[in-house]
């Protein structure tokens, strides 16, 4: 069976959009529940600006308090100098940077020119040599909501630049929903011929309704790393529209289904999913959790006598 590889970022890209302030103890209640259930990693929150995302303002402490299991990785989004040194301090065992490969995303999520975001990029990777592994995130590689269509030759070219640097995975992002199947095969044969054994993982939103085709038609390309979100939570604060990732649960779901071993215990994952509308205080788009497994069954309906 073909081990897939899944990367839960709900307390970082789920809850980053949320508009009610959700407290560090829920926040470290969940992360410790997801660490129970299989998952290779979790992205816990992220080291930006407080008035950038005032969600994640509480970072160190919450990197402070969950309880760390054996086999996860706690990694954690860094989008400068400043927040590598913040992870670095905190003791992540990863830093994934954040970059887009949109001029006009570049500019609104992270306030600075692309060109400003790879030196500093080209800094915290020298910052962290030795010490904590480094993934870079690509984010609209399949499109802008403010340019369009976004050039595969672009992704390419900045997922080279970063290659050079020597970092240990690439995560190629489609940040808004805007990617669909037949692009996302042509890219990942496209990145597994030009960068052969580099991790690649594959983080999909659906906010078109095409993130689990996008899944199977980058696990069928090969890729055998994911990113989710536990419930479907998430989008970006700067890309207008934006909706949830792709549930982590719905896609696992769909991965094992079709004979992938993701390693992920789905009855406990389910339980958290299961608390999550109480926890950001609304309903949430992921559908396994609400109808069940496929291998639930369910006893038969008597006919009713009327
Ligand atoms: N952590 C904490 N504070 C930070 C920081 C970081 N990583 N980077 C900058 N700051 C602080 C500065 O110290 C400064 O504080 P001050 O006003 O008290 O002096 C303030 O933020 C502004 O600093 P500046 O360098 O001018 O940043 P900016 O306002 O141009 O914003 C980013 C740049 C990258 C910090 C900000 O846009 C950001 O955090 N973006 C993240 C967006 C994101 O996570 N989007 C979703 C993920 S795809
Ligand atoms: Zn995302």
């Amino acid at each position: 069976m073909t081990r897939i590889y899944f990367n839960d970022v709900v307390t970082r890209d789920g809850f980053q959009i949320e508009p009610e302030f959700i407290p560090t103890d829920t926040k470290v209640a969940l992360i410790d529940e997801l660490s129970l259930c299989g998952l290779t990693k979790i992205e816990v929150t992220s080291f930006t600006s407080a008035k950038a995302i005032p969600m994640l303002r509480d970072a160190e402490e919450v990197m402070g308090r969950i309880r760390r299991v054996p086999g996860v990785e706690y990694t954690v989004l860094v989008p400068n100098v400043r927040g590598a040194e913040r992870a670095l301090e905190s003791h992540a065992d990863e830093l994934n940077l954040v970059m887009s490969i949109s001029e006009m995303h570049n500019l609104a999520n992270l306030r600075m020119p692309r060109e400003k975001s790879f030196s500093e990029l080209r800094e915290v990777i020298a910052m962290a040599a030795g010490k904590v592994p480094v993934n870079v995130s690509l984010s609209t590689c399949f499109g802008c909501p403010m340019e369009g269509n976004v050039p595969h030759e672009e992704v390419v070219r900045w997922a080279e630049r970063f290659a050079k640097l020597g970092v240990r995975g690439l995560t190629i992002c489609d940040t808004t929903g805007m990617a669909h199947p037949a692009q996302v095969t042509r890219t990942a044969q496209t990145l597994r011929e030009r960068f052969g054994a580099l991790p690649l993982t594959f983080h999909f939103h659906n906010t078109r309704g095409m993130g689990l085709a996008n899944v199977m038609a980058a696990a069928q390309a090969g890729i055998d790393r994911f990113d989710g979100s536990l419930g479907g939570l998430g989008g970006c604060p700067y890309a207008p529209g934006a909706s949830g990732n792709i549930s982590s649960e719905d896609a696992i779901h769909m991965l094992e289904a079709v004979g992938y071993d993701t390693g992920v215990d789905m009855h406990r994952l389910l339980a958290a999913a299961r608390r999550l509308p109480q926890v950001v205080g609304h309903d949430v788009p992921g559908q396994v959790v609400k109808a069940g497994l496929t291998t639930d069954l369910y006893p038969r309906q008597r006919p009713s006598s009327n």
